[in-house]
């Protein structure tokens, strides 16, 4: 054998030795970005607040910061702005890396090899792709057909019936991606209250702010196996900087603090967050134009034909049939990203995030032009 067969044959077996669940994983795809760092785009395919983050934020993130340290290990200032907002125990908090990293944290503490997860088709794909990276298995339930008023939203009663004996934690997207639609705190308390409460209730609401009216965070603190999760990456406008926070029970956070890095969350973030908090103005400011945004952008989708999912987050999807991709293409020549969603099992639909007043209508435009080409 050569010395090059064998380097080939090392690195084989390197490689085959990873575990084989995570061998099966297919890696998150993010939303489409420029191609170059000067290229002039709309960016419509990531949900991100298109008005940028809050002023106060960019003015905290100015303030002198002791980069050679690491950073607050517990985030004592965002705690104390977040339990005095959500009017909770300080002790209820949990902060991650954005709030993707609470959802691994759940996984790693939560599941493994001979348990399971249950969520709902369509539901936020990091759900998958964490259940899968545990060893365990992911029981997804059937959603709500395409003519119900969630259109493929979560159905609490098929997701109820997708939990067994091994089922560890249930995924709830609320609002979800890529559907926009949203459960009832009716529906979630009956669905909660018949699981078995052993079973660990992950509702996700990364994009709460924009519903109407913005959920309290804590409404689900008297229930010890819920955890509610949000995010500083949607109408914060700070998803560069990778921060989240949990609200739950202080033995599941303190569960879910064994698993946690240290210093998960960088000194910018913290800094910047605790400022976003406090400017009410900018959430009240970005609510109000994405309601706008999304208004015209439906009322566009009517007159063009396209059906829409659900209306509660700052995104739209709509059905292009199967157009899909030829429409992800030609919006991309014409400066517009936007967002695909093969790996939601949604392959006839596209996802737009509501942009600026400018970017939403350069969009109609081009939607328009596309129907008539
Ligand atoms: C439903 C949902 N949950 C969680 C997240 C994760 O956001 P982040 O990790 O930036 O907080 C996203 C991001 O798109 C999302 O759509």
């Amino acid at each position: 054998m050569t010395a090059t067969d064998s380097d080939a044959a090392a690195l084989r077996r390197i490689v085959a030795a990873a575990r084989p669940c995570v061998q099966g994983l297919a890696p998150y795809v993010p939303g489409a970005r420029p191609s170059t760092v000067d290229e002039q785009v709309c960016r419509l395919a990531s949900n991100e607040n298109p008005l940028g983050p809050s002023p106060k934020a960019l003015a905290a993130l100015a303030e002198p910061a002791n980069l050679s340290r690491y950073p607050d290990n517990d985030g004592h200032a965002l705690r104390e702005v977040l339990s005095a907002r959500h009017d909770c125990p300080a002790d209820c908090l949990l902060f991650g890396n954005g709030s993707s990293d609470l959802l691994d944290l759940v996984a790693c503490a939560y599941l493994e090899a001979g348990r399971s997860a249950a969520f709902a088709r369509h539901a936020f794909v990091v759900y998958p792709l964490v259940v899968q990276a545990a060893g365990a298995e992911a029981r997804i339930s059937a959603p709500h057909p395409a003519e119900h008023e969630q259109p493929l939203g979560h159905d609490p009663e098929t997701l109820r019936e997708r939990v067994s004996e091994t089922t560890a934690v249930v995924f709830i997207a609320n609002p979800n991606n890529p559907t926009g639609t949203v459960l009832t705190d009716d529906e979630i308390r009956t669905l909660i209250e018949a699981l078995p409460p052993q079973v660990l209730v992950v509702l996700d609401e990364a994009y709460a702010e924009y519903r109407d009216p913005i959920p309290a965070a804590g409404r689900f603190l008297e229930y010890p196996q819920v955890i509610v999760t949000r995010t500083f990456s949607k109408i914060f406008g700070l998803a560069g900087l990778r921060i989240g926070y949990a609200l739950a029970h202080p033995e599941v956070v303190a569960m879910l603090n064994r698993v946690r890095q240290p210093f998960n969350v960088n000194t910018l973030a913290q800094q910047a967050a605790v400022a976003a908090v406090g400017d009410e103005e900018h959430v009240a400011h970005s609510r109000a134009a994405n309601a706008e945004g999304m208004q015209r952008l439906l009322e566009a989708a009517h007159g063009l034909q396209l059906r829409p999912l659900g209306t509660h987050a700052n995104f739209l999807t709509l059905d292009f049939g199967d157009q899909a991709q030829a429409v992800v293409a030609y919006l991309r020549e014409r400066g517009i990203l936007v967002r695909a969603l093969p790996e939601y099992e949604l392959p006839d639909w596209l996802r737009f995030t509501i942009g600026t007043p400018d970017e939403t209508r350069i969009l109609i435009d081009a939607l328009h032009a596309w129907r008539q080409s």
